[in-house]
């Protein structure tokens, strides 16, 4: 079975969140299973992708709207990553450092989806099944279903998985234009409260939707940033797949990036060597129960709350905890964590920015990692802390309320709050931190969620047995 992957991030190509890890990692597995799986992405100008060695292996011009762009694409091979990766170079679009943020991203994506489109008629690939995540590649079913340019495309299934629904993509009726040539009386299909949306459109032309946990496909249903009633409309093709994780990459017993390797027999002494130099490193008390947080500064990860919370705990008399927050974002919140850690000295340090190596450290060095998320559709950080002994400190939901369970509940191991606010946070850092004190409980626990199999083999079935009812019955529409 072949199928292909469009994305807007892949790991180590090019990587702003979860998506990436997910896209980076999920083919490899797939391919171990026997499903030949590619990913094809915007060739951006990232420093990874500098370094590499690529094969042209097409090179055309698309029309978008009245103008018409050159583009290559550009072949890694199977070896590298353990599945062949198309890079879509697109002169004037994708020939930039980052992956998001400029005023014409709406432009750049579409032209993607519609060279890529384009790449796939005039090669001729045989695919058997296109699988599109998030929104930059909404409009992908949409085009293969109506655009009169690719009906050559309609006969093939395609899975939608949207790894986060806050972010849609939409722009105005203005550009409407751009889009390839199809058959009016389905121009609806690309409409959700009077704009262009990609995330919506995909929803209604994809033959199948998933999300990323099935909490995540449950509370759509009530906030899904105005696509509610669109999902529940669409229920019956909709289901919940938790992710996995990068097995190799993610684990401490092989992680170069670590100043002592460790598995669960001796994550005592492995972990202790990564907090003490972390501790070095950012001036906090190795002594002290560390606790970490990794994330991108929004307000889906409660990051604006943050502040508040640390301070609330730090003036605290009870508290007896060390923070170190890594992260980028909100440059309100940044400064107030700069603010922080000049106050607090010696128990808050903050790293402002995106540091790959670093999250690894920290991964290994903390004690606990705070996830205060109100918005959450899997989470791969509660994941990663857990394959490194780190015990999560999470908000109950989304993929936090499917793969954490309290410690208070039967074979409980993390802990939970309830509601994103600086008491219920602050109450949990202090459970947290009562159970830091509690030495055996809190080794036997280290110990536990090393051992639980968050790996991708679980999934990886899942979405083959949905790509086998798609490919096999050919009638999933
Ligand atoms: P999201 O995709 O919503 O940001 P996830 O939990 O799925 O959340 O994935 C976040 C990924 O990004 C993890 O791999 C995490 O370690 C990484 N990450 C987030 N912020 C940073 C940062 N500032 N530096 C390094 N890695 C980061
Ligand atoms: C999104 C979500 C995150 C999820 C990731 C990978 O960025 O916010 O919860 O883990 O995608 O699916």
């Amino acid at each position: 079975m072949k199928i292909l992957h469009f994305s807007a991030e892949c790991y180590p190509l090019a990587k702003v969140g979860g998506l990436a890890d997910v896209v980076g990692a999920l083919p490899n597995y797939q391919n171990k299973s026997g499903v030949d799986a590619s990913v094809i992405m915007p060739f951006y100008q990232t420093k990874v992708v500098a370094k590499l060695k690529t094969k042209t292996v097409f090179k055309h011009a698309v029309k978008v709207g009245i103008n018409t762009y050159d583009y290559s694409v550009e072949k890694i091979g199977k070896r590298r990553f353990g599945f062949s990766i198309y890079l879509l170079k697109i002169k004037g679009l994708t020939d930039r450092e980052q992956v998001y943020g400029y005023d014409d991203d709406y432009l750049r994506f579409l032209t993607y989806q519609i060279a890529a489109l384009h790449w796939i008629v005039e090669e001729k690939l045989k695919l058997d099944l296109v699988h599109i995540h998030d929104h930059h590649t909404g409009l992908i079913p949409f085009m293969m279903g109506y655009c009169k340019q690719f009906k050559d495309l309609n006969h093939i299934p395609t899975v939608l998985t949207i790894h986060n629904a806050q972010y849609q993509g939409q722009f105005g009726y203005d550009k409407f234009n751009l889009l390839p040539d199809f058959d009016q009386q389905h121009a609806g299909l690309l409409d959700w409260y009077g704009c262009i949306n990609p995330l919506a459109a995909a929803v209604k032309c994809a033959w199948r939707v998933t999300t990323v946990s099935p909490s995540y496909m449950e509370e759509m249903a009530r906030h899904a940033n105005g696509l509610e009633g669109l999902l529940a409309h669409e229920k019956a093709k909709c289901s919940g797949i938790i992710n996995g994780i990068d097995w190799n990459t993610w684990n401490p017993e092989t992680d170069a990036l670590l100043p002592k390797d460790y598995t669960h027999a001796t994550v005592q002494s492995g972990k202790k060597a990564s907090k003490k130099s972390l501790c070095d490193e950012f001036g906090l008390d190795v002594s002290k129960p560390l606790f970490i947080f990794i994330g991108r500064l929004v307000w889906e990860k409660g990051a604006d709350l943050l502040p508040d919370i640390f301070k609330q705990v730090l003036m605290s008399e009870r508290n007896n905890g060390n923070f170190l927050v890594l992260g980028s974002g909100n440059t309100e919140i940044e400064e107030q964590f700069n603010i922080l850690a000049q106050e607090f000295k010696g128990i808050f340090n903050n790293h402002t920015g995106y540091n790959e190596a670093l999250s690894h450290r920290m991964y290994a060095g903390g004690d606990f990692l705070l996830m205060p998320s109100r918005v959450e559709p899997c989470g791969l950080n509660q994941l990663y802390s857990m394959r490194y002994g780190t015990i999560p400190v999470v908000n109950n939901i989304g993929g936090l309320k499917d793969t954490i369970i309290d410690i208070e509940e039967t074979n409980g191991f993390g802990i939970k709050h309830h509601e994103v606010s600086v008491v219920a946070v602050g109450n949990a850092i202090f459970r947290a931190q009562a159970l830091f004190e509690n030495k055996e409980e809190f080794k036997k626990n280290r110990k536990k969620i090393m051992k639980i199999d968050h790996s991708w083999d679980h999934s990886v079935k899942q979405y083959i047995h949905l790509y086998k009812s798609l490919t096999q019955s050919k009638n999933g529409q």
